[in-house]
């Protein structure tokens, strides 16, 4: 039996790949390389030593879906593919929902047809709006998302509740991500976005290797500890490990639905986040202050208490790990 894992060479989608594979899982992968590579599948394959089914196309994709299950003993599935760009989606809102709502119909629909009922979905910490009140526990109120990426968010955890409203055989785990940094030890896989990045890390890192001149500091008039926004990052190597204990907690209960924040409750400023940059790697971020950004809030951090009680999960690698791990993949790009 095989695990489809969509949007497997994405960034968080390879990652986890890597995990299962290098547990001995068997998977078939399925991406668009609307914001990935094809070179994220070989370096899977050198990283782990192993191999995999792939098949080339968009979830939306009805008779490519069946020809997946019909070809394949899928178990589970883990949802991975979608668009992910907070500011491009206020753009584009008819292409996100498309993308990260219709295609989930799509898949769930095929899911049904071939009775295989075990889904674990990437959400984001970005269905809790601005939140009232620090740690975010998963019964944290979700909604006044400010962006059609978190909305589209929302809505699949909402089709996914009625779906098990209606068959309680389904058995479903929705990973609600904080802010997934960092890549793989090995430097041969990483997140490696598409134009100028809009997210801090990769940004940071292309600062420190020259191709940027200066990280722009949105905002220092917060109501945090030293004014700027406060998060909570996560490797994403702890990430993908997060996902393998949600397919196991699918694996033991059979049927269910459960929601996680996968974070760990810590949280750290941007300026903590540059001064741990360049101590552990020995470079120099220069930066300015500039304006706040459109639909950005102070702070968000997770209370990841469920995740370890439940799923026996817990991030283990440090700031240092992720500064660390995304300038070694950072410089291999070069
Ligand atoms: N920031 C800067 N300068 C930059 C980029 C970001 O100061 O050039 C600041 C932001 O203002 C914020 C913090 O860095 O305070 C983090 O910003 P990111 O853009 O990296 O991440 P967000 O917290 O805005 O979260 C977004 C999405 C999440 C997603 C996450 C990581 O809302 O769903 O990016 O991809 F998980």
């Amino acid at each position: 039996m095989a695990i489809l894992i969509t949007g497997g060479a994405g960034y968080i989608g390879s990652h986890t790949s890597v995990e299962l594979l290098e547990r001995g899982e068997e998977l078939v992968l399925l991406d668009n390389f609307s914001n990935s590579d094809q070179r994220a599948l070989d370096n899977i394959k050198k990283i782990t030593g192993k191999d995999f089914q792939f098949y080339e196309g968009n979830m939306i994709d009805r008779e490519l879906l069946e020809r997946i299950f019909s070809e394949n003993q899928i178990e589970a599935v883990i949802d991975f593919a979608a668009y992910k760009a907070v500011g491009e989606s206020v753009q584009k809102p008819v292409e996100y929902y498309i993308n990260n709502v219709s295609t989930v119909l799509v898949l769930l629909d095929t899911m049904k047809k071939f009775n295989v009922k075990s889904i674990v979905f990437s959400s984001s910490a970005t269905v809790y709006g601005d939140p009232e009140v620090v740690p975010i526990t998963e019964d944290t109120k979700t909604g006044n998302t400010t962006n059609p990426y978190g909305t589209s968010k929302l809505m699949v955890e909402q089709i996914l509740k009625d779906l098990y409203h209606s068959d309680n055989e389904w058995n479903i785990a929705i990973l609600r991500y904080f802010n997934p940094v960092g890549a793989h030890e090995s430097g041969l896989i990483g997140e490696e976005p598409k134009g100028i990045p809009a997210n801090l890390m990769p940004y940071i890192a292309r600062v420190a290797d020259g191709t940027l001149k200066e990280l722009s500091v949105f905002g220092n008039d917060y109501n945090t500890p030293d004014g700027t926004g406060v998060r909570d990052y996560i490797h994403v190597v702890d990430l993908a490990i997060g996902h393998l204990k949600a397919l196991d907690k699918l694996r033991k209960d059979k049927q269910g639905m459960h929601i996680y924040n996968l974070g760990t409750g810590v949280g750290y400023s941007v300026l903590d986040m540059v001064k741990a940059f360049e101590k552990a790697n020995h470079v120099r971020i220069p930066y300015k202050i500039a304006p706040r950004r459109a639909g950005d809030i102070a702070t968000c951090y997770s209370d990841p208490t469920k995740a370890k009680v439940e799923l026996g999960f817990e991030a283990k690698r440090t700031l240092e790990d992720m500064c660390k791990d995304s300038w070694n993949f950072q410089k291999q790009l070069k």
